[in-house]
């Protein structure tokens, strides 16, 4: 298993923002970055609504990825996006188990299927976003709880020998709340979630991993996970919908 090879910097803008103003935000993004040579791999995670208008405009070397996806692959599933439309749209990344989806959406019993399916079904690579609540962090589960989460969204994928996939470790306290993991924390949580995903997938691991961490970084504190052992990227929220914040950590991480 392999590192992935390029550092990568994913925007999620959530529901923060209705269809015309994430064409506005992507159309700003797509023209500063279009034609440029970007260490980083660089990723806009928009709602469902603004993913058609705006895979039509976007320019290599930004990407695009989904915030979501069903578990089933087509039928009479109401509300839901399938994986075939995304592949349509050219996405090359889906979230999946945000904890605001877990909180809100049922989605833990959801992501072993959904993992299941992007894998199984695309080339797309999957962001499985796992993390600790802050009673879980107060009572030292915090190891146990990631490990559960991912022996959960491996539990029925089959090989995984060609596949990249990207986890991103999100503790629920530090999501939009301004607090931020300690360096020496998530430098430590990160090397225990690679060496969690050797144990759980020993005999089927993926040919690529990448660990992020996400949870209120912005531009005061995004350098601290700069070359950090484990630390291949950063999952921002809040942060991604500001052009000038998002693209000063794009170029700077
Ligand atoms: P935040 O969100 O950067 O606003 O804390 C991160 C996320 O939920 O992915």
């Amino acid at each position: 298993m392999k590192n992935i090879s390029k550092k990568i910097i994913i925007g999620n803008w959530k529901m923060n923002l209705n269809y015309k103003d994430s064409v506005i935000l992507g159309k700003k993004i797509i023209n500063n970055l279009k034609g440029r040579r970007i260490k980083n791999e660089v990723v806009i995670l928009p709602d469902f609504s603004a993913l058609s208008s705006i895979s039509q405009i976007i320019k290599k070397p930004l990407v695009l990825g989904a915030q979501d996806i069903a578990k089933n692959k087509l039928g009479a599933y109401t509300g839901e996006v399938s994986l075939e439309s995304l592949k349509q749209l050219n996405c090359s990344y889906i979230l999946i188990g945000h904890s605001e989806r877990r909180q809100y959406f049922f989605d833990d019993e959801m992501i072993a299927d959904k993992m299941k399916n992007v894998l199984e079904n695309s080339n797309i690579t999957p962001i499985l976003c796992i993390g600790e609540t802050l009673g879980q962090k107060r009572s030292g589960k915090t190891l146990s709880v990631l490990e559960k989460q991912i022996k959960t969204a491996f539990s029925k994928i089959g090989k995984l020998a060609n596949k990249k996939i990207i986890i991103a470790y999100e503790p629920v306290w530090a999501i939009g709340t301004g607090r931020v993991v300690t360096v020496a924390d998530a430098i430590a949580i990160h090397k225990k979630i690679k060496s969690l995903v050797e144990k759980i997938c020993h005999n089927n691991l993926p040919k690529e991993l990448g660990i992020i961490y996400g949870g209120s970084v912005n531009i005061n504190n995004f350098s601290n996970f700069k070359n950090c052992p484990d630390i291949s990227g950063l999952l921002i929220g809040g942060t991604s919908l500001r052009v000038g914040d998002f693209l000063n950590i794009v170029n700077n991480f």
